[in-house]
Parts: C-alpha cells; structure tokens; sequence
C-alpha cells in the first residue's frame, strides 16, 4: 500500500518539519490521553524528588497518536537529554552497547518500533535495563571471560504499534507501560484548533468540528486534513475554513462522513461481498487487495475495530452489521428455523 493516503496515520517524508513545529513540549500541552498524563505526572514528580531516573516505559498504541511526541515531552518534564534511535536500526549487539555506553545519568533512550528489536541485541538489553550493567565478553575459547560494565541510570521509552510481538521478557523489563487510545471529538476539536492557531490557519468552530470527526481519532491525521483543507479554502474559497469549505474539500478528498477513505471501504467491502461477512483471515484479505497485511493491521484494523465495524474472532474477521449499514448494503437474515411438531 503506499503512503499517500490522505488518512494514513503513518509519517510521510515531507512532514517531518510539520510533525516537529506541531508538537507539543510540555505535559500541560499534550491534549488528551486524561489517565497516562496523570500517571505520568506522578511518575516524574516522584523520580524527580527523589533524585532518581524515571523507570522504563513502554508505550503503544496505532500509528499517529502521539507516542514519539510523548517521549520528547517526558524529557522535557524531566529535564534530561534524550536520544532517539529504532529497533531495525540497532543491527548488532555492538550498536546497542556504543549508544548505552554514551548515555549519561539520567539520560532517555527512546526506542521506536521497539518489537523490531533483534534477538541478540535483546540479551544486551535486559540486564543493562534492570541492572544498569553491559556484560562483555573478552577473548575467544577457553580463555574468553566475561566482565560486567556498570553504566549511569537512564531511562529507556519503547514504543511500538505491536506489543504482541515483543517478547515476555523485554516486556516485563518496562515498568510503566501505557495504551494510547484515539482521541475523543473535544480532544480532536482541541488539537485541530490548537494547531490551526499555530500554522496561522482561519478557521471557525463549524470547520473545526468538520475536521475533528473526520480524523480518526488521530492527531497525525488531523494535521494532515487541516493542511489539504487549508489550501482547498485558500484556492476555491476565502481563505476562512468554515464548515461548507472543510465538507467540500474532505469530499473531494473522498474521506467519508467517518475518516474511511477508499481502502477502509473495499476492506470491509471485500469480507462482505467476497467472504459472505467473514469470518476471513487477514492475509486472505490482504491478498484479495493486493495491499500489506501489516498496514491493513496497523492502519485499518485498529480504527475499524473502534467504529463496531469489524469484529475480531479466532478463525478471523467479520463485518457487523453496522459496516453493512454504512456501505448501504442489506445484512442478510439469517433463515428461520422452521419449528417442527
Ligand atoms: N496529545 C497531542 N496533542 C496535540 N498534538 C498531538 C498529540 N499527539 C500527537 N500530536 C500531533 O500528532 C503528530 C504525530 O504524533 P507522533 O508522536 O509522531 O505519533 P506516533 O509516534 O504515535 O506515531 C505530532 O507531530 C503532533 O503534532
Ligand atoms: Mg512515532
């Protein structure tokens, strides 16, 4: 599947710059996600008094909802460098132990796509994480010996749209973990908002409205539809996003009433018509469209679950009835069975 689907919640190239001029620094910034800001807050209050790092946090969650943007606000609220690097980009044991043995006390690593961590580079991870220690093996055969390196505490952040597929081990080495959720409509109305005020965008409460409702929950999307809908309002209309502008522009864009866009129908259009309404295995569904798996897992999947219009069962998934209802098709009755006397 390529990225350039206007609701994609994943980052496209070109919006680096946007991401960062957008992000939100400081706890009392970050709109939403109510119970991780509190928690958190207690969290880095406490470590702060007591002079310590803060433990280890995993966080999850789909694509877009603000896991990296949450990392940079921790290491603000603490006051600490943080370095940032991923999973597929630690490739050997070595890596992992030159980047570990740069961090100075207190210091925040932050992990992206952490359940793409490999095998080997793990082992290095665990007791450097509860022990704050790098094992290093120093010569070869009978001879080779082991020491024990101490490191400064530090904090490592992992985030990942995947905790099923960490190991138990890495997992259970995090001793905050949070799930991000999709953003609520106040909460979408307020980031849209906020960020119009910062691009310097007009915008009234109709047109934000419009926007909020159509962005998935997703504060990534919702940057990304205020920007097209800013230059539809500037090229065919006044300037001023109201709401008549914000609907002909997110029609144009064909997003529909909900933030489906052209795939999240021929999913659910495909388990219907193809499949009788499921059950169907995602790869099976992913074959059909000739699109990834892991994208339809990491984008589609999780935003449909949250509308009802999927359901998730062990032999795959199924469409419900409300899926039928807003692709206007008719959901077949299951056959009275006729009483016998
Ligand atoms: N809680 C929030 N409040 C305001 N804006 C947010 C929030 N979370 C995310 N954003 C915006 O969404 C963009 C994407 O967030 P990001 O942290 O990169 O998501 P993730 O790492 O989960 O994919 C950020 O650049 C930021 O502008
Ligand atoms: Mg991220």
């Amino acid at each position: 599947m390529k990225n350039d689907r206007i609701i994609s919640p994943k980052r496209r190239e070109d919006e680096m710059a946007l991401d960062s001029s957008l992000r939100p620094r400081q706890l009392s910034e970050y709109i939403g996600q109510d119970r991780i800001k509190e928690n958190l807050a207690i969290c880095i209050a406490a470590a702060k008094g007591r002079g310590e790092s803060l433990d280890h946090v995993l966080l999850y969650g789909p694509p877009g909802l603000g896991k990296t943007t949450l990392a940079h606000v921790i290491a603000n609220e603490m006051g600490v460098n943080i370095k940032v690097t991923s999973g597929p980009a630690i490739e050997r044991p070595g890596d992992l132990a030159a980047i570990l043995t740069n961090l100075r006390k207190g210091d925040i690593l932050f992990i992206d796509e952490v359940h793409r961590l490999g095998h080997p580079v793990e082992e290095v991870l665990y007791p450097a994480m509860e022990d704050f220690a790098l094992d290093i093996v120093i010569g070869k055969g009978p001879s080779a010996r082991s020491i024990r390196l101490k490191l400064p505490p530090f904090t490592i952040i992992g985030a990942t749209t995947r905790i099923a597929l960490m190991t138990s081990p890495l997992r259970d080495r995090f001793g905050v973990v949070y799930r991000l959720d999709f953003y609520d409509l106040p909460a979408m109305k307020a980031i849209v908002q906020r960020s119009a005020r910062i691009l310097g965008i007009p915008i009234d409460d109709g047109g934000t409205q419009a926007i909020a409702r159509r962005a998935r929950g997703t504060p990534r999307v919702a940057n990304r539809l205020l920007k097209r809908v800013r230059d539809y309002a500037q090229v065919r209309a006044e300037g001023v996003i109201t709401e008549e502008v914000a609907l002909q522009a997110l029609h144009l864009l064909e997003v529909d009433e909900l933030g489906l866009d052209d795939i999240d129908r021929k999913i659910l259009r495909t388990i219907i018509e193809k499949f009788d309404g499921g059950p169907v295995g995602l790869e099976t569904i992913a074959a059909a469209l000739s699109e990834e798996a892991d994208t339809i897992m990491d984008v589609c999947e999780p935003y449909l679950l949250q509308l009802g219009f999927l359901e998730r069962t062990p032999r795959g998934r199924i469409a419900t009835p409300r899926a039928y209802e807003h692709l206007g098709l008719p959901y077949p009755q299951k056959p009275i069975q006729p009483i016998l006397l």
